[in-house]
């Protein structure tokens, strides 16, 4: 796909991201498209490796080349918008590309509180977007062509975008997710982990819903659980906001500074099975904050003043990965089997980094030092 430069933001380490025309020298290093903007479809797969280290040559030897699976396929409808993001659970971060590991991966921690988040299987993750389903079906059929036999689907869902980006409860979702400058700020690791800059965590779980329920209750208390007006999409004046709204619960501060996610949330469902759905997706520069969140939600804040979202909707997937940078998958070399942990010595911080626009269009940074 055509990289356009004006979507593309590269930063320095130790500096906010700035434009791509501001790069000197050094080749930058190119983000997966987490901040690609909101699309009208999606398809959310989730793979578990399979045990045999074949399967772990196949998995590398398909990040080499997603980009141009994915530069071939978004190529017939440049308008589509085709994007890709790539991701990695705790234990295949391990088998495929062994340490360094991001600093902040680890497996999914289901919580119990006065509902359940589920920790379900889960290696690889594939979110991948465009205007029209056809590309995200072809872009999917192309790559678990490629995967076949080394890996086992645990969950596939197709999300479509419903009326004016609402759920299926009604409410537009994803209002206040940041944009532009704010996305990359909340989504994309810095100097915090300065060899993973770039890259970027994200959590994903399968919700369904009990619709029934959900349209028995009154709108005014529909309102009151999101913290919105339904119609108009106008969030309840603070005072009027109940302590359990969602909005209220999964607004969240450190210091006196609101952490933001970046969420692309997607309706699903089948009618003949009942089964009205939202899969969630939300991107963090760390795990942490989508993490206070869920227990905000699950648990309570204070423990009881839980979601009320949550007595309609029930949580039957949960996964954390990592997703790194799109030169690290173009550099990922498929023989190249992990060293044994003693042997490795700490990865250099890469230099600059710049976030992709919805391509992986970086054929030409194969050179660039990073993973091998
Ligand atoms: C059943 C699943 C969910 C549904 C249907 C849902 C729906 C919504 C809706 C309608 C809004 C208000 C509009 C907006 O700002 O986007 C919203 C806001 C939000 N949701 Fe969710 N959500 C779900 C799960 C989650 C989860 C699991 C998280 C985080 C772990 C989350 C985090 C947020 C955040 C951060 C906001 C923005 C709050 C604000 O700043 O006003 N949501 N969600």
């Amino acid at each position: 796909m055509g990289a356009s430069d004006a979507n593309r933001i590269v930063f320095q380490s130790g500096s906010r991201p700035t434009d791509l025309t501001m790069n000197a020298s050094l080749p930058p290093t190119v983000s997966q498209p987490v901040v690609a903007k909101l699309t009208k479809a999606a398809i959310f797969l989730v793979l578990t490796l399979n045990p045999e280290k074949e399967n772990e040559i196949t998995v590398r030897g398909l990040c080499a080349d997603l980009s141009s699976l994915l530069r071939a396929v978004g190529f017939r409808d440049l308008e589509g918008r085709l994007s890709c993001v790539m991701a990695f659970g705790s234990g295949a971060w391990d088998r495929l590309f062994g340490a360094p590991r991001p600093k902040d991966l680890h497996p999914f921690r289901e919580i119990r509180g006065v509902h359940h988040a589920v920790a379900t299987p889960g290696d690889i993750m594939l979110h991948i977007r465009a205007t029209r389903m056809d590309l995200c079906f072809e872009l999917a059929t192309h790559i678990m062509t490629r995967l076949d036999g080394a890996v086992t689907v645990a969950d596939e869902v197709h999300g479509f975008s419903y009326f004016d980006d609402r759920d299926l409860f009604g409410f537009v979702d994803g209002t206040e997710n940041p944009v532009d400058q704010a996305a990359v700020d909340a989504a994309i690791v810095g100097d915090e982990d300065s060899a993973f800059a770039g890259g970027s965590y994200v959590i994903v779980q399968k919700y369904l819903h009990d619709m029934k329920g959900w349209n028995a209750l009154p709108i005014e208390q529909q309102e009151n659980i999101i913290g919105r007006h339904k119609l108009s999409d106008i969030e309840q004046l603070d005072s009027e906001k109940k302590p359990y709204a969602h909005n209220v619960l999964t607004s969240i501060e450190e210091n006196g500074q609101e952490l933001q996610i970046v969420r692309d949330n997607m309706p699903f469902g089948q009618i003949g099975k009942g089964e009205f759905g939202t899969y969630f997706i939300g991107y963090a520069r760390s795990p942490a904050r989508i993490e206070q969140m869920l227990e905000n939600m699950f648990v309570g804040k204070p423990p009881g003043n839980y979601d009320r979202l949550l007595d309609f909707s029930r949580a039957v997937t949960g996964c954390l990965f990592f997703v790194p940078t799109a030169s690290f998958l173009d550099d990922v070399v498929a023989d190249a089997a992990p060293p044994p942990k003693d042997d490795i010595e700490p990865l250099q911080a890469r230099p600059r980094v710049s976030l992709g626009d919805g391509s992986l269009g970086i054929g030409s940074l194969k050179k660039e030092a990073g993973h091998e």
